[in-house]
């Protein structure tokens, strides 16, 4: 729970937030927008939240070396998608900034109400646009002539 609140807040108000950053710098060499002294700790999470919020693994948006270690290059713009990831990044903090009482402010961190990138991918790459089919929606109907639902047993 603390994990997805992080996530969310550094999504969200990544800016606004530089400040409550912890001192240790892991030296990240490429962040445009994540703020330059992030913990590790903080950026796996904004990471994890990623890879959830798309149901994908890092290689969606990093590339790996292309030298026989093949080791990851994290720091590398070379995948068109993590160019994207940085778009939405700004979309989303705008979206939370001009609607949603969070704004970006680290004191309102309690605010149930923000947008993540799990709002609209909801572990897709493609945000769905239409809801399903009602036969495939799986709330349980209520029993005609009551407020009650009714459970199978
Ligand atoms: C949806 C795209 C996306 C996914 C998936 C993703 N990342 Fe990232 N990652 C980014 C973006 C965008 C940045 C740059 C953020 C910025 O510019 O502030 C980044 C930056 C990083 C950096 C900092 C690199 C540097 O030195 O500048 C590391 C480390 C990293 N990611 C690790 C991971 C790991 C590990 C995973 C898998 C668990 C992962 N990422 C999954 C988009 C993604
Ligand atoms: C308000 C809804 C919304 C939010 C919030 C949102 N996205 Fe998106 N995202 C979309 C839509 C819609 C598309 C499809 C756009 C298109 O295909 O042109 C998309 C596309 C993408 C793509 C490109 C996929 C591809 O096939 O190239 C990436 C990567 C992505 N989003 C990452 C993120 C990340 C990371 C976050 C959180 C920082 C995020 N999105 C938040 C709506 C959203």
């Amino acid at each position: 729970m603390k994990k997805t609140i992080l996530a969310g807040t550094l999504v969200a108000g990544v800016l606004a937030l530089s400040f409550t950053i912890h001192n240790e710098e892991p030296g990240y060499k490429n962040l445009k927008i994540l703020p330059k002294n992030i913990s590790k700790e903080q950026m796996d999470s904004v990471m994890h939240h990623f890879t959830a919020a798309l149901g994908q693994k890092c290689n969606f948006c990093h590339v790996r070396n292309n030298d026989s270690t093949r080791t990851w290059d994290f720091a590398s713009d070379a995948n068109k998608h993590k160019g994207m990831a940085r778009e939405m990044m700004l979309m989303t903090n705008k979206i939370n900034k001009q609607n949603f009482e969070f704004a970006g402010d680290p004191k309102k961190l309690d605010t149930k109400l923000m947008v993540t990138c799990f709002t609209c991918h909801n572990g897709k790459v493609e945000p769905a646009t239409i809801p399903p089919p009602r036969e495939q929606r799986q709330q349980p109907q209520p029993q005609a002539g009551t407020d009650s639902v009714r459970v199978k047993q």
